[in-house]
């Protein structure tokens, strides 16, 4: 979703937000703007539109010695994508520039007592009203007159705000939506993502809920949102700048795909022992009469990571034998949901900020229930609400749709179950040594099946103008279904569905015709006659049929139009590898229809707002 960046150094300040904003272009947006200081005055430009676009009106036109500003990209929430409503936003008298992130709910309000007392307003956007409070809160101290608008403000937000009559410093502060201050060397950095400035520094401090600063070249002050110091540490970020680059891949999302060999070896990455059959999740912190407790397993999760967690809940039913839901977080939080202290919630998020997700933990926690994470990003919300963590270690994932985080939420899962499985008894030291010796050689294999990308390639230019696509799956392979056809969807465009095989008869049959794709994950398994079965009621609607097969599997085809075959692995960890094919599926068909793959319309990579 938004994204901001401030920046005051000895370095040209549009060319480093500039830079900062396309870094955080991955996290969608509609327009994007950048205000700076410059002898005395603020300067100001902003527009609608991709940023290679706006770059001559940004940058190339605007001429300026400035090393002090901000810049925001903007993903449409109140008030449609123009170039007024774009960030930042200015008082009456553009004095003060502010940067938001979030949404400030009782902004109507506001608005229309800072009208009655003359304030005028030019956007329709709830973060205007921002800077107008600071303004009529300002009495000479800057910091001061931010902590005093804030105090009228309910909501979200994470700020970054400059003032002409301040033009050594930026004031920013946040509540619910992510803020960090990079440090550099004469130079220093506000940012909502990392990923925006970590080509100038790793050294970062993660600010807290209420938490701001006052970020000068030579130095920050940090305080909270009683105006009292608070002492903060900085961190160094482990994630490579390179990670975040594409690496002569064409798009993001397809050196994440060809990334995944590797994130499962850095999520496996000293967390087991096949000598003992042991598995080691340091960050868990449950102790043993925590598992011994829980009686239910609920996990909550959204989108793409949902998908993750359905797939953990059939690991886990099978390898720990408690009884898992797995919900949607943004239903979770809304339907007085049956959990307590014996109840284990699991909350897994790529982004660790996702809204809804934040939400559904609070609620469970509330409710006395134990909390743990599966988190991607280092010291995100999420990562702080939690009792205990699993960190997937995926990399920094740039593609608005998520591929390799997925993966290394399965392979998290899979370490999780097969711990909890040990501990409980349930699973002997011989069944994990083999689980762990089989998820060590699972990288080679994907390898084997990142080879047949032209084959999938080609498959792409076949159904590329299909209207709509159904995907069948069953068991652990159920949930891949309904992640391929996410994925299709959301980068391609193509309408597509996925249901469980076996539910395929109740109804969706009606749909199948010679027009109709149907992409079926039919691997070896202990349901692998059973989906055969459903694949032939397709076949005899004359349904065109893609089968992803487990190499060998001679019966199957005289009955498909297509087969991918990939190596035989176990029922637990196919999961894993049968989403290949669909990842590379969704990212030809989308690349081959022209479309911008990392950054699909209308959508955000990590969302922010309910
Ligand atoms: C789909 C996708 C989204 C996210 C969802 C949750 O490709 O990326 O569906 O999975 O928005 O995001 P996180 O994992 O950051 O909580």
């Amino acid at each position: 979703m938004c994204g901001i960046i401030g920046y005051i150094g000895n370095k040209p300040a549009n060319d480093v937000i500039f830079d900062g904003l396309t870094r955080l272009e991955y996290r969608g947006y509609d327009s994007a703007g950048i205000a700076v200081i410059d002898e005395g005055a603020i300067h100001v430009r902003k527009d609608i539109g991709k940023l290679r676009n706006i770059r001559r009106l940004l940058v190339d036109d605007f001429a300026s010695s400035s090393s002090i500003g901000i810049g925001h990209t903007r993903w449409a929430t109140h008030g449609r994508p123009s170039a007024f409503n774009a960030h930042p936003h200015g008082d009456c008298i553009s004095s003060i520039m502010v940067a938001h992130n979030g949404i400030i709910e009782n902004f109507m309000k506001l608005k229309k007592r800072l009208s009655d007392e003359g304030h005028e307003f030019k956007s329709e956007t709830d973060s205007e009203v921002l800077a107008h409070l600071i303004e009529s809160n300002y009495r000479g101290d800057f910091r001061q007159a931010v902590l005093d608008a804030l105090k009228h403000v309910e909501g979200a937000y994470a700020i970054a705000v400059i003032h002409q009559k301040h033009p050594d410093e930026i004031v920013c502060i946040r509540k619910e939506s992510p803020l960090i201050v990079g440090l550099g060397i004469e130079e220093n950095f506000v940012a909502s993502d990392v990923t925006a400035i970590l080509q100038y520094t790793r050294q970062v401090v993660y600010l807290d809920n209420f938490e701001g600063a006052v970020v000068r070249r030579d130095g920050i002050s940090f305080f909270n949102i009683t105006g009292a110091s608070v002492e903060k540490k900085a961190v160094q970020v482990d994630w490579n700048p390179v990670a975040a680059e594409k690496g002569g891949f064409s798009h993001f999302m397809l050196k994440e795909i060809f990334e995944q060999p590797q994130v499962i070896r850095n999520t496996i990455g000293g967390r087991t022992s096949e000598e003992e059959g042991k598995i080691y999740l340091e960050e868990l912190k449950l102790t043993g009469p925590d598992i011994y407790r829980t009686q239910r397993i609920v996990i909550v999760a959204c989108g793409t990571a949902y998908y993750a967690g359905c797939v953990g809940k059939y690991l886990i039913e099978k390898l720990v034998q408690i009884p898992v839901e797995c919900d949607l977080a943004s239903e979770f939080r809304y339907r007085s949901p049956l959990v307590d202290a014996n109840t284990l919630v699991i909350a897994i998020s790529q982004s660790g900020e996702t809204a809804d997700t934040l939400a559904a933990v609070k609620e469970a926690k509330s409710r006395k229930a134990k909390v743990l994470g599966i988190v991607n990003a280092k010291e995100s919300s999420l990562t702080r609400e939690v009792d205990g963590l699993v960190y997937i270690h995926a990399g920094p994932e740039i593609g608005v749709a998520s591929t390799k985080a997925y993966i290394a939420m399965l392979t998290a899962l899979t370490l999780l179950a097969l711990m909890l499985g040990k501990i409980r008894s349930v699973l002997n030291s011989e069944f994990v040594k083999e689980k762990i010796k089989e998820l060590k050689i699972l990288p080679q294999q994907i390898e084997r099946v990142l080879e047949k990308h032209d084959q999938i390639r080609e498959l792409a230019s076949i159904y590329k103008h299909a209207r709509s696509f159904l995907y069948l799956g069953r068991g652990f392979n159920y949930p891949t279904a309904l992640e391929g056809a996410l994925k299709l969807k959301e980068i391609s465009y193509i309408h597509a569905e996925a249901y469980a095989a076996g539910e395929m008869k109740h109804g969706p049959i009606a749909l199948i015709d010679d027009q109709m794709p149907v992409m079926a994950i039919v691997t070896q398994s202990d349901v692998y006659d059973k989906t055969l079965s459903n694949l032939k009621e397709v076949q005899a609607r004359s349904g065109c049929l893609i089968a992803i097969v487990t190499e060998g599997d001679s019966e199957i085809r005289h009955m498909t139009d297509h087969v991918i075959e990939l190596p035989a692995v176990s029922d637990i960890l196919s999961p894993i590898i049968n989403v290949i094919p669909l990842q590379l599926f969704a990212y030809f068909v989308a690349d081959l229809r022209g479309l911008d793959v990392d950054q699909p319309r209308n959508l955000a990579k990590s969302v922010t707002v309910e």
